[in-house]
């Protein structure tokens, strides 16, 4: 593993010499958000060797690198599913991938399903912890001691320092946030009422298919994280009506503008 992330930094490295100090992950609704930056170089994802590829809609995707004012960021736009068959090492590639390039804190967002009753779509959720039983860890296998330690701790996955940056970001934009645990589940189904009943029964604010392993990856390495989940739908079971994609799109687009400003604002700030 590490042998093919050091190939991948190096076929990264032939194309920029780009040091991003923020990494950013994100979901539905905020793939513009790359285009809005000031973008220094691109790199797609298909001229770096051994680089999963997603197969999410035909993008392959790349990482975007530029300033968010004076803050070096990159950007993934365009992230890898476990769901789309790849091994959990290889989803969490881009993650690590971007703390070698010297990335130091990473933002995840994503589009998720509500559990917690009191959420409606379009809510922004603060991931305060999350629960990844049922999906793979990806540190299974051996441990990649130049990355981190065997038996990493995972007491506060979600910076509380950077929690607090969230709300007083969200505070000034005039942005009512929520607060909850993310649970990850496997995808590309979405969860069944009784999945749903057992992330209620666990504590769990909001379901979806990302994110927990990327934040997991990062932590083993140090990186400081935080993640903000866009509640697209009410999650099954608790929404009266099936889910779809279309509704997820279309309420991660309605939020998208007010999410992109919190998401500006959070990196200049972070
Ligand atoms: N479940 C899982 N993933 C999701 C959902 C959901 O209800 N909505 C958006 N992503």
């Amino acid at each position: 593993m590490y042998n093919k992330l050091m190939k991948c930094l190096a076929s990264v490295r032939e194309k920029t010499d780009f040091v991003p100090e923020i990494g950013l992950i994100l979901g539905s609704g905020l793939g513009e958000f790359a285009n809005e930056i000031e973008i220094a170089d691109t790199i797609s994802y298909t001229e770096i060797e051994g680089f999963p590829v997603s197969t999410v809609k035909g993008h392959a995707g790349r990482f975007v690198f530029g300033y968010v004012e004076k803050t070096p960021v990159v950007i993934m736009q365009g992230r890898v599913h476990y769901y789309e068959g790849y091994p959990m090492q290889d989803v969490v590639l881009p993650t690590r991938l971007m703390g070698m390039m010297g990335a130091k804190k990473i933002l995840l967002t994503n589009a998720a399903g509500g559990s917690n009753e009191n959420f409606k779509p379009g809510d922004l959720m603060i991931i305060t912890d999350h629960i990844t039983t049922g999906v793979p860890s990806p540190l299974i296998g051996p441990n990649v001691e130049e990355l981190g330690t065997r038996f990493p701790d995972m007491s506060e996955v979600y910076s509380k320092r950077l929690q607090g940056i969230i709300k007083s970001c969200a505070a000034e934009l005039g942005l009512t946030m929520q607060e909850g645990v993310y649970v990850q589940f496997t995808g590309p189904n979405y969860e069944t009422p009784a999945e749903v009943r057992l992330a209620q029964t666990w504590g769990g604010d909001a379901v979806g298919m990302s994110t927990a392993c990327e934040a997991m990856a990062a932590r083993h390495m140090g990186l400081e994280v935080c993640g903000i989940s866009c509640i697209t739908n009410m999650a099954a079971g608790i929404s009266k009506v099936e889910l779809n994609h279309k509704e997820v799109q279309e309420t991660a687009d309605r939020v998208a503008k007010d999410f992109k400003a919190l998401v500006a604002k959070i990196v200049v700030n972070m």
